[in-house]
C-alpha cells in the first residue's frame, strides 16, 4: 500500500517529547481495517517535516516512513497536492494555484514514493497507490518494476473534462496514472471522466472499462465505492458505557429534543458555512428554538498553513460567534462549535447521541462520516441528512438528500428531518444499514483486488 500518509501521525506532546496519534481523514479509516487483515507494508509520511525514520509495526501494520522535508512539505504537500488538485478536483469551489515549482517538487516527491515502493514490493508483488497526492506513481513504478500489478485508487472526486483541461501538467498526470493496471474512482461518473480524457486527449481507444494502449497494454478504470469497517463503530456505540456517555452528552447540552450533529475536518469542501446558515437563519424565523434544538459542529483542525484554510476558519467562528450572540443563553449556546479531534469512544458517543447528522458537502468523493453515522444506529433510530454531492448519495438513497447550495431547500430539509415520526425514520435507516452491512470496505477491498487480476 502506497499512500501520502501513513496510519499514525507523529506529534509533539506539549512537554517537547513525541508521540503517534491517528492520522485524520477517510483514507486512514478506510485503509487501516483493510491493511491489519492482510500481509505487507504501507508506505507513507509520518505528517511531520525532516523525519528519517526506519520501518516499524504498528497495530498490527508495517509500516515505512517516506521522509519529507520541510519544502517538500511546503511545494508538493500543502502547494500542488492541497492548493492546486484538491481545489481542481473538488469542481474548483475555491480557485486552484498553479506554480512550476510546486509541479517539480510534486514530481520529485512521487519519484521518492515510486522507488520506496520499487524497494519494498517482493517479485510480482500487488502494489496500490492511493490518492491525488501519488498520481506520478503508477508509472515511474512501472518503469522500475515491471513485474508487479499495480492498482491506483482515487479517494476524492475526479473532475470533468473541462476542469481537469484548466491543468498545466495534464498530459504528464494522465501519462501518470496510465501506468496502473486499474485505476479505480468513487463513482462511474468520475470513471467517465477519465475514459473521455483518455479519448480525447491521448487518443486511445476504450471500450466499455477498458483503455488501449499503444504497447497493447490494457488500463481498466472503474468505480469502487469505498466504505467503512461497519463493525468498528457498531460495536464502541453497542457498549454500555457509550451509551452512558451519550445519555450525559445531551444533559451537557440542556437536554434538547433535538440534536444535530456536525462532524468534518475543517475543509471548504464540506459545506459547513451552508449548514449553519441554515441552521442560524431557522432560529432567526423562530422555526426551531435553542430550547429544543442544539447543533454540535465538531471540526478537526486540517492544513492549518494552507491560505484558504485559515480563512474558511475565519469565517467559520465568525459564522457561530454571531449566531452563539444572537440566539444563545448563559449555559445554553445555539452550536456547540468544538475545533479539536475525538478519539474513536468519544465518536461513538457523539454519534450516538445524535437525533440528526447533518453531513452536507458541496463535494465530496464519499465521505465516511454519513457511513459512520448510519453504523452507529443500531437500534435504527436518527435521521441522515445527505448532500447528493457526496459519493455516499449514490448508495444512502433514503437519506434526507439536500442540495446544499440551496439555503431554503436545506432549511425544509432539517426541519423535515427533525419531525419526522420514528417510524418513518425507521424504515429509511434500516434500509442504509441493510446495503451499509452487505458493502463493508473489506468487500471494497476484495472487489478492487480481484479486478486488478482479472484478465477478461
Ligand atoms: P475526509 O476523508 O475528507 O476527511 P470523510 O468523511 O470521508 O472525509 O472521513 C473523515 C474521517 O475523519 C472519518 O473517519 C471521521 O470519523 C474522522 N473525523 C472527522 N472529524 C473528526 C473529529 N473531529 N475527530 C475525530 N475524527 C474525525
Ligand atoms: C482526505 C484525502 C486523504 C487525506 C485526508 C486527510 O481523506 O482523500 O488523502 O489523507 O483527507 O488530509 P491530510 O492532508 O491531513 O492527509
Amino acid at each position: 500500500m502506497v499512500a501520502n500518509r501513513l496510519p499514525v501521525d507523529r506529534i509533539e506532546m506539549p512537554d517537547g517529547s513525541t508521540a503517534w496519534r491517528r492520522s485524520p481523514g477517510g483514507l486512514v479509516t478506510a485503509l487501516a481495517p483493510v491493511m491489519q487483515g492482510h500481509h505487507g507494508a504501507w508506505i507513507g509520511w509520518t505528517g511531520s517535516p525532516d523525519e528519517k525514520l526506519d520501518p516499524f509495526d504498528d497495530n498490527g501494520m508495517h509500516l515505512v516512513p517516506v521522509m519529507l522535508s520541510a519544502e517538500d512539505v511546503q511545494l508538493y504537500y500543502e502547494g500542488f497536492s492541497n492548493a492546486t488538485l484538491w481545489p481542481l478536483y473538488h469542481d474548483v469551489i475555491v480557485a486552484p494555484e498553479f506554480h512550476r515549482e510546486w509541479w517539480e517538487s510534486y514530481v520529485a516527491v512521487n519519484r521518492r514514493f515510486a522507488e520506496a515502493a520499487a524497494e519494498a514490493a517482493d517479485d510480482n508483488a500487488d502494489v496500490w497507490v492511493h490518492d491525488y497526492q501519488l498520481q506520478l506513481v503508477p508509472a515511474m513504478l512501472r518503469r522500475l518494476r515491471p513485474d508487479v500489478r499495480i492498482g491506483f485508487f482515487l479517494h476524492i472526486p475526479f473532475p470533468p473534462t473541462e476542469l481537469f483541461a484548466q491543468m498545466p501538467w495534464r498530459r504528464q498526470i494522465l501519462d501518470g496514472l496510465m501506468g496502473a493496471d486499474l485505476v479505480g474512482f468513487q463513482r462511474p461518473g468520475a470513471a467517465s471522466n477519465f475514459a473521455r480524457l483518455a479519448r480525447n486527449r491521448m487518443g486511445l481507444r476504450t471500450r466499455g472499462d477498458r483503455i488501449h494502449l499503444p504497447d497493447d497494454r490494457i488500463v481498466r478504470a472503474k468505480a469502487f465505492p469505498i466504505s467503512i469497517d461497519v463493525n468498528e463503530l457498531e460495536s464502541l456505540a453497542r457498549q454500555p458505557e457509550t451509551t452512558a456517555r451519550a445519555a450525559e452528552m445531551r444533559q451537557e447540552v440542556g437536554n434538547p429534543e433535538h440534536i444535530l450533529l456536525g462532524v468534518d475536518r475543517l475543509d471548504y469542501t464540506k459545506g459547513i458555512r451552508q449548514r449553519l446558515r441554515a441552521f442560524g437563519e431557522l432560529l432567526d424565523e423562530k422555526r426551531v428554538s435553542v430550547d429544543d434544538a442544539v447543533f454540535i459542529q465538531v471540526a478537526t483542525p486540517s492544513r492549518e498553513r494552507v491560505e484558504q484554510y485559515r480563512v474558511l476558519r475565519d469565517e467559520i467562528e465568525l459564522l457561530v460567534g454571531r449566531i452563539n450572540g444572537e440566539h444563545g443563553r448563559i449555559g445554553t449556546p445555539a452550536i456547540n462549535y468544538l475545533h479539536t479531534s475525538y478519539s474513536r469512544t468519544e465518536m461513538a458517543a457523539l454519534f450516538r447521541a445524535a437525533d440528526v447528522a447533518v453531513v452536507t458537502p458541496l463535494r465530496d468523493g464519499m465521505n465516511l462520516v454519513a457511513k459512520e453515522y448510519v453504523s452507529t444506529r443500531y437500534d435504527d433510530t436518527g435521521a441522515l441528512v445527505l448532500s447528493e454531492f457526496a459519493g455516499a448519495a449514490d448508495e444512502f438513497r433514503q437519506a434526507f438528500l439536500v442540495n446544499p447550495h440551496d439555503i431554503n431547500g436545506m432549511k425544509d430539509t432539517i426541519v423535515d428531518a427533525m419531525n419526522t415520526d420514528e417510524r418513518q425514520l425507521g424504515r429509511r435507516m434500516k434500509a442504509m444499514r441493510k446495503h451499509l452491512a452487505a458493502h463493508d470496505v473489506n468487500v471494497w477491498a476484495q472487489t478492487f483486488l480481484k479486478a486488478l487480476h482479472d484478465e477478461d
